[in-house]
């Protein structure tokens, strides 16, 4: 695989191939997922459940974002590499910048934020600076208190709405990168079509431009109850190679996602 950039990913979208994407926490993982060549690797602020063990990625800090992100440049190989910028690190465009700074100088190469159109001046912010940013809507963990919980986002037509033209502006804006989690397939298929820029989906149906899970998930390593959107890939795997291998090529294959793996 050649280096991944974002204009590699905005081909793949124009061309209709779709791309796979996987979290990473260490340089092991890193090598895992870059070797069998998964475009993007995510440091996920699933990190703190993960790897620390909360129930929300609400505790996760900026300085534990930045030692992950240096762990995992060290073995990303040729994916792209995103960062989250975790929960309340990006009030303000002059708060986010900054932390924006200390995530990139530890590998990123595009950090992703949570939120809707009220990120819309902070992304044009951080485009100025030279700093590439993937937003994140629907399901936002980071906002889980305000949520009420883990639950699909976007069923009634007005947060729908809402959601589609958050994304029209926040590309408009300059985000490089959406990333839809938990909406329904129909209005993530909305999305895909609105935005020129790449979505990648996580219960949003086969529709988006590229498909990512959590690591462990694939892995079937997670503790507790697994939500609908994930597939043990390990069950018809000899080793973790082969089953990054098999996430690989059902996405690109659009074996993966299945109708239920999504929301209606
Ligand atoms: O933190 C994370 O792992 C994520 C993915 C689930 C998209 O945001």
């Amino acid at each position: 695989m050649a280096k991944v950039t974002l204009s590699i990913l905005s081909d793949m979208k124009k061309n209709g191939e779709k791309f796979t994407s996987l979290t990473a926490y260490d340089a092991t993982l890193a090598h895992l997922v870059s070797s069998q060549g998964v475009e993007v690797i995510l440091v996920g602020d699933s990190l703190g459940n993960v790897c620390q063990g909360h129930t929300s990625t609400v505790p996760v800090t900026v300085d534990d974002m930045c030692y992950h992100t240096r762990c995992v440049s060290a073995k990303a190989g040729d994916s792209l590499l995103i960062a989250d910028l975790p929960f309340a690190s990006y009030t303000s465009e002059q708060q986010a910048l900054g932390n924006a700074t200390r995530l990139m100088q530890a590998g990123a190469e595009v950090v992703k934020l949570e939120g809707e159109a009220w990120l819309v001046p902070i992304v044009a912010r951080l485009r100025e600076q030279g700093i590439p940013s993937c937003v994140h809507l629907g399901l936002t963990p980071q906002s889980v208190h305000v949520l009420g919980g883990y639950k699909v986002q976007g069923r009634d037509e007005a947060r729908a709405t809402a959601m589609i033209e958050a994304a029209i502006a926040l590309e408009k804006a300059g985000a490089a990168i959406l990333v839809l989690e938990c909406v329904p397939s129909v209005l993530a298929a909305e999305i895909t079509r609105s935005v020129q820029i790449p979505v990648i989906g996580i219960g949003a149906g086969a529709e988006t431009d590229g498909q990512i899970l959590v690591i462990y998930d694939l892995l079937n390593m997670t503790a507790g109850r697994k939500p609908r959107f994930v597939k043990n890939f390990m069950a018809e795997s000899d080793s973790t190679q082969d089953a990054v291998a098999a996430f690989v090529r059902a996405v690109k294959d659009r074996t993966f996602p299945a109708p239920e793996h999504g929301f209606e």
